[in-house]
C-alpha cells in the first residue's frame, strides 16, 4: 500500500531539513527523485544517500522564487523522466520583522518564495499529472497558515496563508482529474535557522516548547511518515486537507494547561 517503486517524486529543499528528509523517505519506499535546492552541494550529499539504495536521484540546483527557473526545471524532468507522480513544495524561508517596519521589498521576496514559487510548481507539475490522470502534490504549510505567530512573522504568515487557499483551491479543481493535493502544518521543527534564534534567545526554546503538548520541537525526521503516506496510494482518497504536525500544538488553545510527565 505504501509502495512507491516505479514512481517519480520531485522535492524541492531536498539539500537539509524536511525536504532531504522527504526526499530520503520517498526513495527509501522506492521511488525515483528530482531533488531540487538552491544549495548544490547539499542536494549531492542527499542524492548519494539515495543512489546507495539503488534509486535514481537526479541533482537539479534551482531558485524555486524564480518562475523562469522552475519553468526550465520541468523541461528538464521531461527530458530525464518524462513523469512525474509526486511533488513535494518544501523549499522556502521567511523573513522577520514587525508589520509597522518590514519593507515592502520583504513582503514581496517572501511571497515570491512561498507562493508564487509553490504556485508555479503546482502549475507545472499539475498539468502533467492531469494530462496522465493521476498523481500527488504536498505543500509544506505551516501552522502560521491557519494562525498567527506574533513575534515578526507578518510577512512569512501572510504567504503560508496563501498557501492554504492554494492547497484548498487546487484540490477543488483537480481531485475529479485523479490529482490530489494536501498541505502539511509543521509547527517549530528544528533547522539551523531555528536553531540560531533560540541561541540568540535561550528562552525561546521553552516558549515553543511550553505550547506543544508532546513536549519537544520537532525534527526534520517527524516528516517522513506522512510524506510516504501522502505521495501513495494508501491516501487515495485523502485530498485538500491541511494536516498540522505539530505534537498536538495546534489543538491546544493559548490557555491550556498541558499534562506532563511526572
Ligand atoms: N522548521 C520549522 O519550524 C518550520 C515550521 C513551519 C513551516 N516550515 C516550512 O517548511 C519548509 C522547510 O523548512 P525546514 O525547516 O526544512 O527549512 P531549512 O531551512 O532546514 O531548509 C530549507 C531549504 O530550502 C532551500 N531554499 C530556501 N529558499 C529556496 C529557494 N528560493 N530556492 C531553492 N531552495 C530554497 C534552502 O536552501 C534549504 O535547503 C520551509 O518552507 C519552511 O518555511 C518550517
Amino acid at each position: 500500500m505504501f509502495d512507491l517503486t516505479g514512481k517519480v517524486a520531485l522535492v524541492t529543499g531536498a539539500a537539509q531539513g524536511m525536504g532531504r528528509a522527504m526526499a530520503l523517505a520517498l526513495a527509501e519506499a522506492g521511488a525515483d527523485t528530482l531533488l531540487v535546492d538552491r544549495n548544490e552541494e547539499g542536494l549531492r550529499a542527499t542524492g548519494a544517500s539515495i543512489e546507495g539504495w539503488g534509486r535514481r536521484a537526479v541533482v537539479a540546483p534551482c531558485d524555486v522564487s524564480d518562475p523562469a527557473r522552475i519553468r526550465e526545471l520541468f523541461k528538464r524532468l521531461d527530458a530525464e523522466f518524462d513523469r512525474i507522480d509526486f511533488l513535494g513544495n518544501v523549499a522556502g524561508d521567511g523573513i522577520l520583522a514587525s508589520p509597522e517596519e518590514v519593507s515592502l521589498e520583504d513582503v514581496e521576496r517572501c511571497w515570491r518564495n512561498l507562493v508564487l514559487g509553490r504556485f508555479c510548481m503546482c502549475q507545472e507539475a499539475g498539468r502533467r499529472m492531469l494530462a496522465a490522470g493521476r498523481g500527488s502534490i504536498v505543500n509544506i504549510g505551516s501552522l502560521a497558515s491557519i494562525t498567527a505567530l506574533g513575534r515578526g512573522h507578518i510577512a512569512y504568515s501572510m504567504a503560508m496563508g496563501g498557501v492554504a487557499q492554494m492547497t484548498r483551491e487546487l484540490s477543488t479543481e483537480w481531485a475529479g482529474r485523479g490529482v490530489r493535493v494536501n498541505a502539511i502544518l509543521p509547527a517549530q521543527v528544528v533547522n539551523p535557522g531555528l536553531e540560531k534564534r533560540m541561541s540568540e534567545n535561550p528562552s525561546l526554546r521553552d516558549k515553543y516548547i511550553s505550547g506543544i503538548p508532546a513536549g519537544r520541537l520537532g525534527q526534520p525526521d517527524d516528516i517522513r511518515g506522512l510524506a510516504v503516506f501522502l505521495a501513495s496510494d494508501a491516501s487515495s482518497w485523502i485530498t485538500g486537507t491541511l494536516i498540522p504536525m505539530d505534537g498536538g500544538s495546534l489543538a491546544a488553545n493559548a490557555g491550556a494547561t498541558m499534562g506532563r510527565k511526572k
